[in-house]
C-alpha cells in the first residue's frame, strides 16, 4: 500500500534562553511554581532578525538535508504557523525563495498548536490524490511576539521555534490520521490583530494571547485520549504496539493525564517542554527531529502524535519510522 513516510527532520530554536528565574526577576512569579504546574525550566525568545520565516528556513535546510532531498525535489511547501509577521506574503512563499524550492508551490496553514498535525494530514492528502511526491511540511512560531508579557499566567508557557519534516511517498509511514475542530470554543485560547480604520469602520486594536488555562487543561486531558483511541480503532492497532508517544509540549501535567488515562507508561510519552516550553505548531516536529537526532526513533517504530490548541482544535497521526 502506498502512503507518506517521513523520511528527514530539521529544527531551529532561537539563540536567547530564558530561564525560570529570569522571569522572576520581572514577574510575579517562580522557578518553582513553573516547574512544578507546568514542567517548564526555560524556553528559547526570537531575538531581532529571527522570525518566523527565518526559524521555517533553517528547520527545512536541515530537514532536506537529513533527508538527502535536493530544493529542486520539493513539490508542495506547507508552513503551519500562527504567529507570522506579515499577513503576505505566506512564510511557506518565504521559506521556497530562501531554500530555492524552485518546483514548489507554497502555502501557510492556521490550527494554532494542532496546525503541524493538519499540515502533515494536508501533505499526506496531496500526497495521497497523486498531486505531488515530495513535500517540506514545517511548523513555525514565534508567539513571545503575541504574549502580554505582564500577565504571569500566560508569558510563562511560551517559547518561539521551528521544526521541519521532508515527506515523500513510500511503501510504509502514516497509517493514518484523525483531525478535528469545535469553532463554538474559539473563545478559550484567542489572540488578534490589529486593523486600520477604514471608511466604514474604526481602528481595531489588537489583543495579546488570552486564555482560560482550566478550560485548555480540561478540554487536552479529555479530548486527546478519546482522539487517540480513535485512531487506534481506525487502524486497528493497540496502545501497547506504540513504542513513542510525541503529544504536543504544553504541560508536563496534561502529558501524565493523557499516560494514565490511556492507562499507558508515562515512559513512552517523549518530553522536551522543559527546555523549550510551548512552542505551539512548532513543539511536535521540534520534539520529533530531537528523537531522531538522539537515535530514539529507529526504522519500524510505531510513533503516535498527537496535538491540541486554539480553534479549538485536535488531532493524531500514527505511524511507522
Ligand atoms: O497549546 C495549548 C496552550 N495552553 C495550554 O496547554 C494551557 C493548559 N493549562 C495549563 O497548563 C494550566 O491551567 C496553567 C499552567 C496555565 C495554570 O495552572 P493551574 O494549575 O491551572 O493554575 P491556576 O490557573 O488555577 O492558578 C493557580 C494560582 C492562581 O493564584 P490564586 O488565585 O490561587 O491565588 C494564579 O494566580 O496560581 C497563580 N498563578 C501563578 N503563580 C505564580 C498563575 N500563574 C502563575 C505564575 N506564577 N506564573
Amino acid at each position: 500500500m502506498m502512503t507518506t513516510r517521513i523520511i528527514g527532520t530539521g529544527s531551529a530554536l532561537p539563540a536567547y534562553t530564558l530561564t525560570n528565574d529570569d522571569l522572576s526577576k520581572f514577574l510575579d512569579t517562580s522557578d518553582e511554581w513553573i516547574r512544578t504546574r507546568t514542567g517548564i525550566r526555560s524556553r528559547q525568545l526570537a531575538g531581532e532578525g529571527e522570525t518566523a520565516v527565518t526559524l521555517a528556513a533553517e528547520a527545512g535546510k536541515k530537514a532536506l538535508e537529513a533527508g538527502k532531498t535536493a530544493p529542486c525535489e520539493i513539490q508542495m511547501v506547507f508552513v503551519a504557523t500562527c504567529s507570522s509577521e506579515n499577513y503576505f506574503p505566506s512564510v511557506a512563499c518565504r521559506v521556497q525563495e530562501a531554500l530555492g524550492l524552485k518546483n514548489a508551490s507554497a502555502l501557510d496553514l492556521s490550527a494554532a498548536c494542532s496546525g503541524f498535525l493538519f499540515a502533515l494530514h494536508t501533505a499526506h492528502a496531496y500526497i495521497m490524490s497523486g498531486y505531488c511526491d515530495t513535500a517540506l511540511v514545517i511548523g513555525t512560531e514565534t508567539l513571545s511576539r503575541t504574549i502580554d508579557w505582564t500577565d504571569r499566567s500566560t508569558c510563562v508557557l511560551f517559547g518561539d521555534g521551528a521544526g521541519a519534516c521532508v515527506v515523500k511517498k513510500d511503501e510504509e509511514g502514516i497509517l493514518d490520521v484523525v483531525q478535528h475542530s469545535d469553532g463554538t470554543r474559539g473563545d478559550v485560547l484567542m489572540a488578534s490583530a490589529e486593523s486600520r480604520p477604514t471608511p466604514v469602520s474604526a481602528a481595531r486594536k489588537g489583543m495579546p494571547l488570552q486564555m482560560d488555562g482550566q478550560a485548555v487543561f480540561r478540554f487536552a486531558v479529555k479530548t486527546v485520549p478519546e482522539c487517540i483511541q480513535e485512531l487506534m480503532d481506525k487502524t486497528g492497532r493497540s496502545l501497547e504496539e506504540i513504542d513513542h508517544v510525541v503529544l504536543h509540549q504544553a504541560n508536563s501535567r496534561i502529558i501524565e493525564a493523557v499516560a494514565k488515562r490511556l492507562h499507558m507508561p508515562l515512559e513512552k510519552f517523549r518530553m522536551n517542554l522543559d527546555r523549550h516550553g510551548n512552542t505551539s505548531a512548532a513543539s511536535i516536529p521540534i520534539l520529533l527531529d530531537e528523537l531522531n537526532r538522539n537515535g530514539t526513533l529507529h526504522k519500524g517504530d510505531l510513533v503516535l502524535l498527537s496535538g491540541f490548541g486554539a480553534g479549538l482544535t485536535w488531532g493524531s497521526a500514527l505511524l511507522t519510522w
